[in-house]
């Protein structure tokens, strides 16, 4: 199976996770057309260094890569694309992202997760997709202590907007996929790192403290864990999607229905301590870290770990990148990057 000459959208494309969708696309010689606001939640220049990695993707490629900056609330000019295209798949990763943020803007996650997320189903159900992809998170669990995090368990507790809007996000989509029977495939992904990633997450977070020999913040006194998943695997496991669309599941249960709807967990199932993953990021950089022990942030949860058995046995997902590596690998693009 191919993806080459394949028409995917992808939004969100100037993020840490869209930007290396699309490289991988290219790599496979498909059409891809991206869209993304560059807003500036974070540095915009790493948005635009991430798209030029992908024209330089592009020149390799037998593919084809289009550009729109626009908003996805802007129903109008998004309207506009979707009608000039027919797409074989679209993948929606933009969204307004992470936990603490949401508590000092929770406008742009109204924004963004609700209203921009409205817009592209109602795109999908216009142009009846026939794969559609989204971003959901491993946030949606909350502070479930019944671990691994299994697809079954009820997730009516979210503690924060951010994944009050990715549950949301959920139910919307399946009523979507159930009334105007969209193959509808969402993605609950657990704390992405990488090369190319998040400067408000932890890890850039950490690294760019140590380099500077100033003070890591840890939160809840170092007692917390993470499922820590590599941009690569992550990337793999949405690039499977792509090739099988959703449908409705064989064997009823209380928890199915006949929408073509999945949702699945896309993490690394070994989950870490955040005192090992600063032990081995310090061993990485050759340098100590200056820490500062904090209590617990709201809207944080204690710990995550994701069940792989539902999206192994659906397009056989198997992380392979161990924290060593990815983090090597992570160190080493900080160093290069920054200079
Ligand atoms: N990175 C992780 O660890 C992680 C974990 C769980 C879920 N997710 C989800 O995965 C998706 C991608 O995450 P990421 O880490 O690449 O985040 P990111 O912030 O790097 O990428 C999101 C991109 O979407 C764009 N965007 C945001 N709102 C938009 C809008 N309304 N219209 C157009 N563009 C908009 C942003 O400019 C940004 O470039 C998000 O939906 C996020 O919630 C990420």
């Amino acid at each position: 199976m191919s993806l080459e000459g394949k028409k995917i959208l992808v939004t969100g494309c100037a993020g840490f996770i869209g930007a290396a969708l699309v490289c991988k696309l290219l790599d496979a010689n498909a059409n891809v057309i991206g869209i993304d606001n560059i807003n500036d939640y974070y540095c915009i220049d790493l948005k635009l260094a991430r798209l030029e990695e992908i024209k330089k993707k592009k020149d390799q490629s037998r593919g084809s890569w289009h550009f729109f900056k626009l908003t996805l609330e802007d129903k109008k000019s998004f309207k506009k694309i979707y009608f000039e295209h027919d797409f074989d798949v679209v993948v929606h990763l933009a969204a307004q992202a992470g936990v603490r943020y949401s508590l000092i803007n929770p406008e742009s996650y109204i924004n963004s997760n609700l209203v921009g997320f409205g817009n592209v189903l109602e795109m999908c159900k216009e142009k009846s997709i026939k794969n559609f992809i989204f971003a959901s998170s491993s946030s949606v669990y909350g502070n479930d202590k019944r671990l691994p995090f299994n697809e079954k368990l009820s997730v009516d507790h979210p503690v924060s907007l951010y994944a009050a809007t990715k549950k949301s996000n959920e139910l919307l989509a399946h009523a979507y996929s159930h009334l105007y029977k969209i193959p509808t495939t969402g993605l609950r992904f657990f704390t992405v790192y990488g090369p190319w990633g998040r400067p408000d997450m932890a890890p850039m977070i950490f690294i760019k403290s140590i380099l500077e020999r100033k003070k890591i913040k840890i939160f809840n006194h170092g007692n917390m864990r993470r499922d820590f998943t590599y941009i690569d695997d992550v990337i793999e496991g949405i690039y499977r999607c792509c090739f099988k669309p959703a449908f409705c599941e064989e064997t009823k249960s209380d928890f199915s229905s006949n929408a073509p709807y999945r949702i699945f967990n896309i993490g690394n199932g070994n989950p870490i301590k955040l005192m090992d993953f600063i032990n081995i990021l310090e061993k990485n950089l050759g340098k100590e870290s200056k820490k500062e022990f904090l209590g617990m942030q709201k809207g944080d949860v204690v710990e995550t770990w994701a069940d792989l058995e539902k999206i192994t046995n659906w397009i056989d997902y198997k992380p392979s990148t161990s924290l060593d590596k990815g983090l090597f690998n992570l160190v080493y693009w900080y160093k290069n990057f920054y200079n």
